[in-house]
Order: C-alpha cells, then structure tokens, then sequence
C-alpha cells in the first residue's frame, strides 16, 4: 500500500528507468540468436523478471548483472510454455514470433496483461499464418507450427504493436523476404529494429509503417542497451503539472515524447529539452503550474500521437484543472475504469459516451482509500494522491510495480511524502 500525503509542489531530479516495452522483446529476441547477448538497462519490474524466467525455462541460461540480463540462448529448447508468467503478463505473447523463428514450433497457455479491454490476438495469428504457420487454438492452450516460415507480404489492419513486433522476429529468421505494411511505429518497435540489425538482421524502413525484412541472415549475439521509458517520464512529467514545482527528469527520451510534452505544456507546464547539444545532462527540464489548465480534447491516438498509456494519467491532472475538459480514447476500451476512483476524491468527471470522459476541473480533490486495478489507472491514483489536500492510501500497488521500477523512491526523491507500507 503507498500513504500518499498530498499537496506537496515537487522539486528535484530523477533518473528515468529503462523502457518496460522496449526491453520485454528485446529479451524475447535473444532466443533468435543463439549466442550470448548482454542487455544493459533493463528495468528491475516483475514483467522483466517473468520473461528472465521464461527464457530460463526454455534452456536459456540468463545471468541478472547490476544494470541488466546476460542471456545465452544457445542450448534453449522448445517445450510448453505455461504459468503465472505466461498468463500473467501480455508481453509473453512476442514469444509467439520468437518460438517460431528460433523452433518453428509453440504450445503456450493464452497469454494475459492488465484487465484493459478484450485485447484479441487475431492480428498476430493472422500475420504468422501468412508466412506458414498453422495455428490450432484448444481450451486455454495455443499451439502453432512451421515447417519452414516463408517471407511474405503482410498488410496489419491495424497498426498493433505486438502483431508488427512477432512480424519481425519471424520475419528475420524466414526464408526469403517479408514486406510489411501498417506496421505500428512507437519507438519500441525501433528499440527492437535496432537490436536485430546489431544482432546481423537486415530491415529496411525502420520507424516507419512499411518494413522490408530481409530473411534468413545469420544472427549473433551482441550487447545492446534499453532507452529510457517514455511513458515513466511523461508520468512524472504530468505529476509535476498536478502537483506544480520544478523537477528535471534525466535521460527522459524527449524526441519520443513530442505529443506528450505539447499536452503538458497546454495544461500550462513549461518545458525545456536539454542534450541535444552542448548541455552535459540529456533530460527534460519541467516547471509546473500554480493550477493546470484544462484542454477541450486529449486524444489518444497510435504513434506519434498521444499514447493510451498515458491517458489515466492525463486525466487524473485535468480533474483539478480551471475549466471543461474532454479525453477520448481510442485504442483500449476499458482505461476508464479509474473513473470511480477519482470521483471517491472528489473528481467530477463522467462518461459522455464509453469512449469519452467529460472532466470539469474541481478546486481541490481530497485524500481517499481506492485500489488500483490495473498498470496506469493505479499511477493515475498515485498523481491524483499527490494532488489531493490529506492523506490518501492506495492498494493494488503489485499492479503499479509492473511498470515502475520505483515509484515511491522517485516521488520521495522530488519531495513528495509517499510512504510504501
Ligand atoms: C502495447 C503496449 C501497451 C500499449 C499498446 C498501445 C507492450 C507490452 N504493451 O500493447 O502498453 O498500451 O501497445 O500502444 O508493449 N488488437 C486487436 N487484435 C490484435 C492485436 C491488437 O484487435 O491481434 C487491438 C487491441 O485490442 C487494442 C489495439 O489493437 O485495442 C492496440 O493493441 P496493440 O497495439 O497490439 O497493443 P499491445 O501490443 O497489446
């Protein structure tokens, strides 16, 4: 449980955590190689430590080090795959690409992930099927098999971040060549483009939605480092726009996070980038506002737009705002669950229809007992915490730790008064 006292402007610095997102396929993406990889900066959360394990229990030998996970994949073998960490964790679902590049084979339990919406997996089955593969789907138990995967062309109807991601891990290990249109673009996709070209692969169009993937190359081992989190730094860059203060969030991946600061900066933050030429320290510099402004629409769109994974966030700032404003989202149907939540602290917010929330901004939301229920509806308890006059507890934090390594240290660190209990 985190005690949140709240009402504290927050002032200081903290360094932003290696991208959740970015490292969990990049992980899986080692089973490619067959040879020892070192993936530096990976961030210390229970979905990287599922996926560690995972690859454990596929023969890999896996090594946790200071900052990350030294992986040799060169005795791995393929078996089914289930347990806590397979159905509990979404992101188990790129192993799907891996396993089937690497063995051409897969038996895993149906993957899970937070309780955010239905979350099919027709894009990704669909995909693969392109390039050879047979899926058979029985009770709770996926199995797929190839005999050899063929490149192919492939057109994703939507662009899915998970489906563009098994694409290119089967892609790189196919005979022949696959071209792949409505690919998603988020910067995970380039993290995960740029390992495999340093593991030898050959992809062409990187960071935008057609991909050439050249098929068949050996790959090899390499060491590679995880950029910073994205959607870290835009939590903490919202907090400070709810909470008013000055913080600098050090290595805050800013050329990612365009859409993001635009929005901050129309709830009032000012915002200056730094490192990208003389200034030493690469970051974000923030300053909040006495009051956040409202904004007459935040929506949530795929990459470069604003990213759903910050929409709770976003919309626990604008529950204090002066002013009228409206957040739709457009990507995952259930982030709104967080909305009973805000209004036991004195939000007035409501559903205008299930995809769009109305928000006018109250003077002040009070302290309050809620629990989180998933990922960042519980950070956008914890802002909301901190923006509220009193104390305010909230449980469910296993849910928040999926994604931030240590969210109560930062906090602590920039001066709010949060307690983990
Ligand atoms: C990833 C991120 C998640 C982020 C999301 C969108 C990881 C581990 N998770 O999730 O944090 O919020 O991207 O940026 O990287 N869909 C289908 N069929 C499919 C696949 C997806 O209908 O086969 C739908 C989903 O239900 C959802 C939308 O497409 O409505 C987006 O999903 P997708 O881009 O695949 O997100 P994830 O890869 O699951």
């Amino acid at each position: 449980m985190y005690q949140i006292y709240g009402g504290v402007p927050l002032q200081g610095k903290v360094k932003i955590q290696g991208s959740k997102n970015a490292a969990l396929p990049v992980l899986a993406a080692t089973l490619l190689t067959g040879e020892e990889s070192f993936i530096f900066n990976c961030p210390q959360i229970i979905d990287v430590q599922h996926m560690a394990k995972i690859l454990t229990s596929l023969g890999c030998k896996v090594r946790r080090m200071e900052d990350g996970y030294l992986i040799d994949s060169s005795q791995a073998f393929c078996c089914g795959m289930s347990g806590d960490a397979i159905t509990g964790m979404r992101s188990s679902l790129c192993l799907l690409g891996a396993m089937l590049g690497r063995f051409g084979k897969i038996v895993m339990e149906h993957p899970g992930g937070c309780v955010i919406g239905e979350r099919p997996i027709d894009l990704h089955l669909k995909a693969l099927e392109k390039m050879g593969v047979v899926f058979e789907e029985s009770g709770e138990t996926l199995t797929g098999h190839v005999e050899k995967l063929q490149g192919a062309r492939i057109r994703l109807t939507f662009p899915s971040v998970g489906a563009t991601e098994n694409v290119l891990l089967a892609a790189v290990m196919a005979e022949g060549d696959t071209e792949l249109t409505g690919a998603a673009r988020e910067p995970e996709i380039t993290t995960l483009c740029e390992f495999l070209t340093a593991c030898g692969a050959e992809i062409h169009g990187i960071g935008s939605s057609m991909l050439r993937i050249r098929g068949g190359r050996k790959l090899h081992g390499t060491q590679f480092r995880v950029p910073a989190d994205r959607i870290v730094a835009g939590t903490y860059l919202f907090a400070c726009v709810g909470c008013g203060g000055n913080i600098f969030l050090e290595d805050a991946p800013c050329s990612q996070m365009e859409t993001v600061i635009h929005a901050a900066e129309c709830m009032g933050a000012q915002c200056q980038l730094t490192g990208s030429q003389a200034v030493s320290e690469k970051g974000l510099y923030v300053q909040g506002p006495e009051r956040p402004r409202a904004v007459s629409r935040l929506r949530t769109e795929v990459y470069p737009g604003f990213p759903t994974d910050l929409q709770s966030i976003a919309l626990a700032v604008l529950t204090k705002a002066a002013g009228k404003s409206i957040v739709e989202e457009t990507i995952f149907e259930n982030r709104f669950r967080v909305l009973e939540s805000l209004k036991r602290m004195g939000a007035n917010v409501e559903l205008y229809t299930p995809k769009t929330a109305i928000i006018h901004g109250v003077d002040r939301l009070h302290g309050a007992a809620v629990e989180a229920q998933e990922l960042r509806g519980g950070a956008a308890l914890v802002l909301a915490g901190l923006m509220a006059d009193g104390k305010s507890e909230i449980t469910g934090c296993e849910f928040i730790r999926r994604g931030y390594e240590k969210i109560g240290e930062d906090l602590t660190d920039l001066g709010a008064r949060i307690i983990s209990v």
